[in-house]
């Protein structure tokens, strides 16, 4: 069974209209991205072949990776038609106090530690 458990973004939000930044949350290497006016928080490494997408640039909703230019949904995560891959999309929330990043734990693993 698996929990969505919230985590504080402990990084300085950049005031810049579009960014992607590496960000490490609950031991994930992850990517918050602006893009569009929305914030977006996703995996850092490529699915196609370890690329860091944090090296990579939007374009029209599409988070591409500087490697090979695969192309990544920023809603869901789905890769361009043809490659058949996909990125995780971890949700965000806003509160007064900073940005959280919900991920989801195994419960087995958070009681037992395996
Ligand atoms: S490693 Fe990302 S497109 Fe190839």
């Amino acid at each position: 069974m698996r929990t969505l458990r919230w985590h504080k973004l402990e990084i300085e939000i950049p005031r810049d209209e579009e960014f992607i930044v590496p960000v490490a949350v609950a031991g994930k290497k992850l990517c918050l991205i602006r893009h569009e006016g929305k914030l977006y928080l996703t995996q850092r490494s490529c699915p196609h072949a370890g690329g860091q997408l944090s090296g990579g640039w939007c374009k029209k909703g599409m988070l591409i990776c500087p490697l090979h230019r695969y192309g990544y949904n920023l809603e869901n995560g789905r890769g361009a038609e043809g490659q058949g891959d996909y990125i995780d999309i971890y949700p965000l929330r806003i509160d007064s106090d900073g940005l959280y990043a919900g991920i989801k734990e195994n419960l087995f693993k958070r009681f037992f530690g395996r």
